[in-house]
């Protein structure tokens, strides 16, 4: 079966974008980013596409582009689309696939739906990815409540940022799940030193299983 997982993060923001990078990069891998909001400047299949150094028929094309830059279901009100799920079904690749959320957990696609939504109704290992700094075991712990009540499959937490080692155990103790690594804030960020940044100190094992 194909190898799926899906970047999702506590926040917008947090750094998801360049952290499918280096994991697809790192997994040779195809990126899908399902619903894009704001197409002004770079959009995050560009920036993965620069920063993964991917060819560019692993970038999937996105399914909705939305030019308003707000929360997906906004955005679509205001481009006068409806985003229906089922029109957001996984598509199939050869490799493995690497699926970027927008913003957090509860980001609405509808009045009606959440990413949340769509990934129980997708059941793909997650990837949570949080911030390192004072607030993060608050969103982090609720975001994995979150996820564990909807019996989706968590591969664990990526922390990115400055190393925070109280933060970062408290977090994997309290939410019973795995530290999958930290990616530092890279002062120059390139296909390169992400390439090598990612290599150092994210453990690609932990992707490798289902996920509990
Ligand atoms: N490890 C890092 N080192 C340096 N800069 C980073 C790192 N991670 C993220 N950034 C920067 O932080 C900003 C936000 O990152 P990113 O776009 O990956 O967030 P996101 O969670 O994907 O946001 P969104 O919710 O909008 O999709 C970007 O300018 C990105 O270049
Ligand atoms: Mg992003």
């Amino acid at each position: 079966m194909t190898r799926r997982i899906v970047v999702t993060g506590t926040d917008t923001g947090i750094g998801k974008t360049v952290f499918s990078a280096g994991l697809s990069g790192a997994l040779d891998a195809s990126y899908w980013k399902p619903v894009q909001s704001g197409l002004d400047g770079e959009t995050d299949s560009d920036t993965v596409r620069r920063l993964s150094g991917l060819t560019a028929e692993r970038i999937l094309p996105e399914r909705y582009r939305l030019v308003t830059p707000a929360s997906p279901h906004l955005a679509a009100e205001i481009d006068g689309v409806a985003i229906d799920p089922d029109q957001l079904a996984l598509p199939t690749t050869p490799g493995p696939l690497v699926i970027e959320g927008a913003g957090g957990l509860m980001v609405p696609l509808t009045r009606e739906l959440t990413f949340l939504d769509m990934f129980a109704r997708w059941r793909v290992p997650l990837v949570l990815c949080a911030r390192t700094t004072l607030g993060t075991i608050n969103h982090t712990l609720l975001s994995i409540a979150a996820i564990r009540a909807r019996d989706i499959p968590l591969l664990g937490v990526a922390f990115i940022g400055d190393e925070n080692s109280d933060s970062e155990r408290t977090i994997v103790a309290m939410g019973r799940t795995r530290h999958l690594g930290r990616l530092p804030r890279l002062t120059h960020l390139d296909a390169g030193t992400l390439r090598a940044a990612f290599a150092a100190h994210v453990d690609l094992a932990g992707f490798r299983d289902g996920g509990a």
